[in-house]
């Protein structure tokens, strides 16, 4: 009986607390709420700032009207008051602890206390921002109309909250326009864990050369800097002054090799050509001795 009057007790406080908010007995301690911030995956505390001097009898941690977690000093918490699993309240401190956090985690918290010499109803308005770093962008690079133009594609992964690609590029503002421009924009959620991954692709007009020292930001996270056009200034210039000397000369000493070689080759040749024919003739003569001695012996 005792405590079907306990639980009775319980759901009227909680019924006051979760149908009225401050209700008549409660009083905002401060109009902004409490801003804190936590990352996908990690944990966080929230700062419910109980008078320590103070006995509570009761503490309960809400979101709006859902129960998150909390304790009555002396009755038993009514059994239809399920804690959020992922969150404790460390009752020598008085502080929530929340872990894994995920994006559906951000939000408006209220902490209501209530303590023993007054039924008055303190709350603590906490604002909780969960955020994920996104990856550094990556940036790839395609030329087109025979590099007249470059598609240039930076993208990211894994972030939250939904952040725009951004391209930053240092031209002059009055030509800006018609040396580039963004042609999409697109962040797609993950539909598992609701992470965002960020892209965007722009066009930079080649014809007034490299452009250097560029990069693309998705919020505080920035690419390396990249340069376009680079190719397109080496295909106008493809060799330096120095490059057609070093050419120049290499051929004129290979020339001047091959030529060397071939008149060696040459001489050589002439020389045991005449000594050959020497010894040929030689030959010849002393056959044509043997078959006239040969003639004149028959
Ligand atoms: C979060 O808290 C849990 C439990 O206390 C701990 O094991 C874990 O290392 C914490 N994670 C981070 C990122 O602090
Ligand atoms: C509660 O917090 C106190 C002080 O930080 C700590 O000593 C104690 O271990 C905590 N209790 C629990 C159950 O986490
Ligand atoms: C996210 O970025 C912030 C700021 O640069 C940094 O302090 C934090 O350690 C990063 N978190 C992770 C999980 O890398
Ligand atoms: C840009 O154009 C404006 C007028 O349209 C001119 O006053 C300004 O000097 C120009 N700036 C540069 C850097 O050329
Ligand atoms: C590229 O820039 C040049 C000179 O700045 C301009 O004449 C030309 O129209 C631009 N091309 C495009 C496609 O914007
Ligand atoms: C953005 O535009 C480029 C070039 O037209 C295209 O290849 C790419 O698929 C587009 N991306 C999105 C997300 O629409
Ligand atoms: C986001 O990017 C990662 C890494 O590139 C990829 O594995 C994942 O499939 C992408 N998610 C969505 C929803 O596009
Ligand atoms: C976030 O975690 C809670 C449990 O703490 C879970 O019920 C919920 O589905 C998760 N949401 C996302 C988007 O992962």
């Amino acid at each position: 009986m005792a405590s079907n009057c306990n639980l009775k007790y319980f759901q009227l406080w909680l019924l006051v607390l979760v149908s009225t908010g401050m209700g008549t007995f409660s009083s905002s301690e401060s109009a902004a709420p409490i801003q804190i911030h936590g990352e996908i995956g990690g944990n966080v505390t929230f700062p419910c700032s109980v008078d320590n001097q103070r006995t509570v009898r009761l503490f309960y941690f809400q979101r709006g009207s859902t129960f998150v977690n909390g304790y009555h000093a002396f009755k038993d918490m009514p059994h239809d008051t399920k804690p959020w699993e992922n969150t404790e309240v460390n009752r020598s401190e008085n502080m929530v602890h929340m872990y894994r956090l995920n994006t559906s985690h951000s939000g408006d918290y209220q902490c209501h206390i209530q303590y023993s010499d007054t039924k008055n109803t303190v709350t603590i308005d906490i604002r909780l921002s969960v955020t994920a770093n996104y990856s550094k962008p990556t940036v790839i690079t395609s030329c087109e109309d025979g590099g007249l133009s470059c598609l240039v594609t930076c993208a990211s992964h894994g972030g939250y909250p939904q952040t725009k690609m951004k391209f930053d590029v240092n031209v002059n503002r009055n030509s800006s326009s018609r040396m580039w421009r963004v042609l999409n924009n697109s962040e797609v959620p993950d539909p598992a864990n609701k992470m965002f991954n960020s892209s965007s692709t722009a066009q930079f007009n080649c014809s007034n050369g490299e452009l250097k020292f560029l990069s693309c930001s998705v919020g505080e996270i920035i690419s390396d800097t990249f340069s376009v056009c680079n190719h397109v200034h080496n295909t106008v210039t493809p060799y330096s002054p120095y490059v057609i000397v070093a050419v120049v000369v290499c051929l004129m000493v290979g020339v001047l090799i091959v030529m060397g070689v071939w008149l060696r080759h040459k001489y050589k040749k002439r020389q045991t050509g005449a000594v050959e024919g020497r010894v040929n003739t030689c030959t010849e003569e002393v056959t044509f001795l043997n078959e006239l001695t040969r003639k004149e012996t028959s």
